[in-house]
């Protein structure tokens, strides 16, 4: 099946391949294999998008401009997966995308599907946490996963996610992604992002993992709510520098493609070892809550399951699966 969506990044694809020069219409209807009226209605909702086109009569088509407004469109252009985010579902408002993700994932989502808003009039965090997602300010995606493993394995997936999330934060210069189990990213103890892995399974098969991500980008000081104002922080607040998110959203796909791949072909070990060189507080006493009861231990690493592994006073060695650490 030929979407417009598939036609619309053939077309983006043609145009910047053709770089400054033009592309006529009777070419690009010959290539995609649509009437050169239907080519012209594409550039008008190229134009929607945010892309600039340059029509020049009897010559052609051409980019001048290529489109910063985050879309199903701009992502794909230039994103570099070949299963995550196929399908890409951009909506400008939601209540959360992890809604709008369950719901397309029980109506038969892909695999790989991803969901992104500009905004989200009620996004969650765990422990039914609010989490502050401002227009045009941050990532908020949920993306569709279909893993053939058993349900216990599905919390690597979290592990998976913050691992490829600190990978890209640490190619740029002056960022030091450190995570804090399971699940918070961390740049100098202040959190930027933040992920909520929500499962429907059997008892020993799963049919879908949604896995949300919330990440501050271009949040000034003063757009960070005050309640968490002492231990968030956004890419801009720590490099005084705006951020493109549309690049930012495709690294984050590459770098989850690739992990992902690797963690089905070859387990967890190697996300292990990755996310040990992230690790926030590894080797030092750490203090966490398990339901009501507050507990200190040296923080020893992460298990080959992902569990939290600690090491009390009395020098025995325990796994944690479900703990808060403390700041
Ligand atoms: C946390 O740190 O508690 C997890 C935060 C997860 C936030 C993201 S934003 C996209 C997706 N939609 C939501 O409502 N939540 C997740």
């Amino acid at each position: 099946m030929v979407t417009i969506e598939s036609t619309r990044s053939k077309l983006i694809k043609l145009l910047a391949d053709a770089k400054e020069s033009y592309i006529s219409g009777q070419q690009l209807s010959e290539q995609l294999h649509i009437s050169r009226t239907a080519i012209w209605k594409h550039m008008k909702e190229l134009e929607k998008d945010g892309y600039v086109i340059e029509a020049k009569p009897k010559t052609g088509y051409r980019i001048k401009h290529f489109s910063e407004n985050v879309s199903a469109n701009t992502l794909k252009w230039g994103l570099n997966t070949s299963w995550l985010g196929k399908e890409i579902i951009h909506k400008s408002t939601v209540s959360s995308t992890q809604l709008v993700a369950h719901e397309a994932a029980r109506t038969n989502a892909a695999h790989g599907t991803v969901i992104i808003a500009d905004e989200q009039s009620s996004g969650r965090g765990r422990m039914d946490r609010v989490w502050h997602s401002k227009k045009g300010k941050g990532i908020w995606m949920s993306v569709i996963l279909r893993p053939e493993i058993p349900p216990y394995m599905a919390p690597q997936l979290t592990l998976m996610t913050a691992t490829a999330i600190a990978d890209v934060l640490d190619q740029y210069d002056g960022i030091n992604p450190k995570i804090k189990w399971p699940n918070d990213i961390l740049i100098e103890n202040k959190k930027v992002a933040g992920i909520l892995t929500e499962m429907q399974a059997e008892q020993d098969r799963i049919q879908y993992v949604v896995i949300g991500m919330g990440l501050n980008v271009n949040q000034a000081d003063n757009e960070l709510p005050d309640a968490i104002h002492y231990r968030a922080t956004s890419l801009r607040k720590e490099t005084a520098n705006e951020w493109q998110i549309i690049t930012l959203v495709q690294q984050i796909l590459q770098a989850m493609e690739a992990q992902y791949d690797t963690f089905l072909k070859r387990g967890f070990s190697e996300i292990k070892t990755k996310w040990e060189s992230y690790g926030f507080r590894i080797g030092e006493k750490i203090s966490y809550h398990q339901g009501r009861e507050n507990k200190q231990a040296i923080f020893s690493g992460i298990a080959a399951d992902g569990a939290l592994l600690v090491e009390l006073a009395n020098g025995n060695k325990e796994k944690i699966y479900s703990a808060e650490i403390d700041w």
